[in-house]
């Protein structure tokens, strides 16, 4: 992204070395980040688990999913493995021997029981402090929290030790590219910010959409369900790209306040309109893409009566002076029709009057689509002529498509997160205050439903999900971007 600068010698402390998130993403990201000419040759990397093992075994174990590029080669070099319990403090000592004085970052690619003990034992052992211009940063994965207390609580026992700048709470939704040109497309394009307001917006959509099924995640998912693993972080991020007001520079803190300005201005659920406006459904047995799966409750370590919601969909109103009387429909699932995620803004008609005397009898509204995954790029409808004698009006698309115009190499979506923290750059990670306001959203929802209100509707897997998600947006005479367009 025309960045040359290379990071800080640093060392990478992650706790969970052994798991998915570190072999699948951390560390490939890493030696991505090397071939870019983006990393400090002098990095090294310090893998922390409960398992036996030594350097050589952890290195292989990274072997599998890393590039195989001579500077994977030079930085598995530079990768060393600490066993050791996270919770006792004889693995900080042993750390705190290894690292030394030098600049290093504690990403916690743990499960979130550890997040709290980890920052304690750190800054108990004195890891954390930061001394002459030197940085001790702390990175911290989803989720933050289970609601609304626990992720105050969470913030207060980890702001009790270290500055929120030293902390970076990840929402890899952040690293996707579409999501970072969001900011760009908005406030680079003069035309886009004039019509960018309720005078011409209708309504937005924001759809995070998978085919997959709970597969092997059943243990975590029953716990969590799509509201809380998807709604509160990387939905309300999405929210607050697409509608916040623009900064007035691209400076971390003034992009984050912004973006926390607008979860704060989202309108409060009132107990019926939790009932009303939020719905929930779990995926019976069937097939997505001529694949069999099994019904949620069949699930390996799931509840086999669970209530758990696969997808969630939901209506908000922002209370800004931009975004007065324009709804925003959520909306995220699993084992839905196609992996799709996406934010479209739909435009007003235009007055039909000038085309009362032709054979128009239909003028659809333009709609911008952000198209987010699995295909990155903007389209915009745009009404055209059909060639012929007679006026005809017929939507077209204009199209951007990211991997056209642009070489995109193969990327994990977490090499700007990483780069931009070595770099010590917060702009793309949550503040305290944004994962609240993002969890006070969401928490007359949950609430309704702990209170067992609302009806969990069953679905049909590689369908767009439960009919009360339809009637939802039908009621205010509006449907659903069709999935996987
Ligand atoms: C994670 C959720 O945060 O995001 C998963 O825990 C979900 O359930 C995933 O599948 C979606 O991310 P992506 O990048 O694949 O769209």
């Amino acid at each position: 992204n025309g960045v040359t600068v290379p990071g800080r010698p640093a060392t990478i402390v992650i706790f969970g070395a052994t798991g998915d998130l570190t072999r699948r993403l951390l560390v490939p990201a890493l030696a991505n980040l090397c071939f870019d000419g983006l990393l400090s040759e002098e990095l090294n990397v310090i893998g922390i688990a409960l398992r036996d093992g030594d350097d050589e075994s952890l290195r292989v174990s990274l072997d599998e999913f890393a590039p195989q590029t001579q500077c994977w080669q030079r930085l598995r070099q530079r990768t060393s493995y600490l066993p050791g319990d996270f919770t006792l403090g004889t693995v900080y000592e042993r750390l705190k021997q290894r690292l030394g004085e030098g600049d290093a970052a504690f990403y916690l690619a743990t499960p979130p029981q550890f997040f709290g003990v980890i920052v304690d034992r750190l800054a108990d052992a004195g890891l954390t402090e930061e001394h002459d211009g030197g940085f001790r940063r702390v990175v911290i994965e989803k989720p933050f929290g289970h609601d609304l207390e626990s992720a105050r609580a969470l913030n207060q026992r980890i702001l009790s030790r270290v500055n929120e700048s030293q902390v970076y709470r990840i929402d890899h939704f952040l690293g996707k590219e579409t999501v970072q040109n969001i900011l760009v497309a908005r406030f680079g394009n003069a035309w886009l910010e004039a019509v960018w307001n309720h005078r011409y917006v209708d309504h937005i959509q924001i759809s995070a959409a998978e085919a997959i099924g709970i597969g092997t995640r059943g243990a975590f998912y029953d716990t969590t369900g799509a509201l809380r693993d998807m709604v509160p972080n990387h939905l309300m991020q999405l929210l607050s790209m697409i509608a916040m007001e623009p900064p007035n520079s691209f400076d971390a803190e003034v992009i984050r306040d912004e973006k926390a300005k607008l979860l704060r201005a989202v309108r409060r659920i009132t107990p019926d309109e939790a009932r009303s406006d939020a719905v929930r459904g779990m995926y019976a047995a069937g097939q997505v893409n001529g694949q069999m799966i099994p019904a949620y409750r069949e699930t390996p370590h799931v509840d086999p009566n669970t209530a758990t919601e696969t997808y969630v969909a939901l209506k908000l109103m922002v209370d800004t002076w931009r975004w007065t009387g324009v709804p925003f429909y959520l909306r995220t699932g699993k084992a839905l029709a196609a992996r799709d995620t996406e934010i479209v803004v739909t435009f007003n008609p235009v007055p039909y009057a000038t085309f009362r005397e032709t054979p128009v009898a239909h003028l659809p509204a333009n709609q911008l689509v952000f198209q987010i995954q699995p295909h990155e790029g903007i389209d915009l409808g745009f009404l055209v002529k059909r060639p012929g004698p007679q006026v005809e009006a017929v939507p077209v698309a204009l199209d951007f498509a990211y991997a056209e115009k642009f070489a995109v190499a193969h990327r994990t979506g977490y090499e700007t997160l990483l780069y931009d923290m070595i770099m010590g750059d917060q702009t793309l990670f949550q503040r305290a205050d944004q994962i609240e306001a993002g969890w006070a959203v969401v928490q007359p929802i949950l609430d309704a439903w702990a209170r067992g209100e609302g009806v969990l509707e069953e679905y049909t897997p590689g369908t767009s999900g439960p009919r009360a998600a339809d009637a939802l947006i039908a009621r205010d005479g509006r449907q659903w971007h069709a999935l996987g367009r």
